[in-house]
């Protein structure tokens, strides 16, 4: 059985004190069913918003992280271990935005998902199709060379304590969701990718969906069986509306 993750992305969209008034809220939230739920500040909120959700049962990520994994000469680069350091759990690892408009590589992304699990971390690596990629009919493939990327450099095992994340690039911050059923046929074959080359950790990997998901479209999502989970940007800037899709 797989547990339900929700992780709200903040992004580049806070400022201390949002943050701040953000965390407090979010600090009383007591889950009423099985849900794992994180959130991932800016970098230089990080301190502030652990501090506040310390006793509570939200838990910490990072929004990316170096690819060296220890502390170094690298200036401006936070690492795995600073992550780990300040209380996360998680970090998001090859975030569209990232792929696209900074424009890292496969093999970057391979390197900062090794020095995220040997931080300790657990990498939520995010992958995902252009609209353009998928009026070509090429989404199953895009999203299976993005996997394979990482399962080639760290063999299938080191997805054993990762989560994926599936966010179609046209359905983020668009307003636009994919439908249940497009996400469920994307996540069955990101699942049957990773069952073929490791029946229990295919099983058993929470595979999350990201993109324009509201509190109104996210049970629809949970019911699917292969959507263990959301990853959600705008809507978590909102903690009523986090919240409710908290409570799923
Ligand atoms: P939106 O929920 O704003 O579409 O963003 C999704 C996302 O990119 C989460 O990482």
């Amino acid at each position: 059985m797989r547990t339900r993750l929700v992780v709200g992305n903040w992004k580049m969209q806070s400022t201390a004190s949002a943050a701040e008034k953000l965390a407090r809220k979010l600090a009383t939230f007591k889950p009423v069913s099985s849900v794992d739920v994180a959130v991932c500040p800016g970098f230089l909120h990080l301190p502030l918003v652990a501090q506040i959700l310390a006793k509570s049962c939200v838990e910490l990520g990072g929004q990316d992280c170096a690819t060296n994994p220890g502390l170094g000469a690298l200036t401006g680069e936070i690492s795995a271990h600073q992550l780990k350091d300040v209380g996360c759990r998680y970090v998001l690892i090859g975030h569209s935005e990232r792929r696209l408009t900074i424009g890292e590589s496969a093999g970057v992304i391979a390197k900062k998902f090794t020095a995220a699990v040997e931080a300790g971390l657990t990498p939520i690596v995010c992958v995902g199709e252009t609209l353009e990629q998928r009026r070509q009919g090429m989404a199953v493939e895009v999203i299976t060379g993005q996997l394979d990327a990482t399962i080639k450099k760290l063999g299938v095992e080191g997805l054993g304590g990762a989560v994926v994340a599936y966010e179609p690039v046209w359905a983020i911050g668009t307003g636009v969701t994919a439908s249940a059923e497009q996400a469920q046929e994307m996540h069955a074959a990101i699942r049957s990718v990773i069952v073929s080359a490791s029946v229990s950790i295919g099983d058993n990997i929470q595979i999350l969906y990201g993109g324009s998901v509201k509190a109104t479209n996210a049970a629809e999502l949970f019911s699917m069986p292969d959507i263990d989970g959301v990853l959600v940007g705008g809507a978590a800037l909102d903690a009523d509306e986090f919240l409710a899709i908290c409570a799923g």
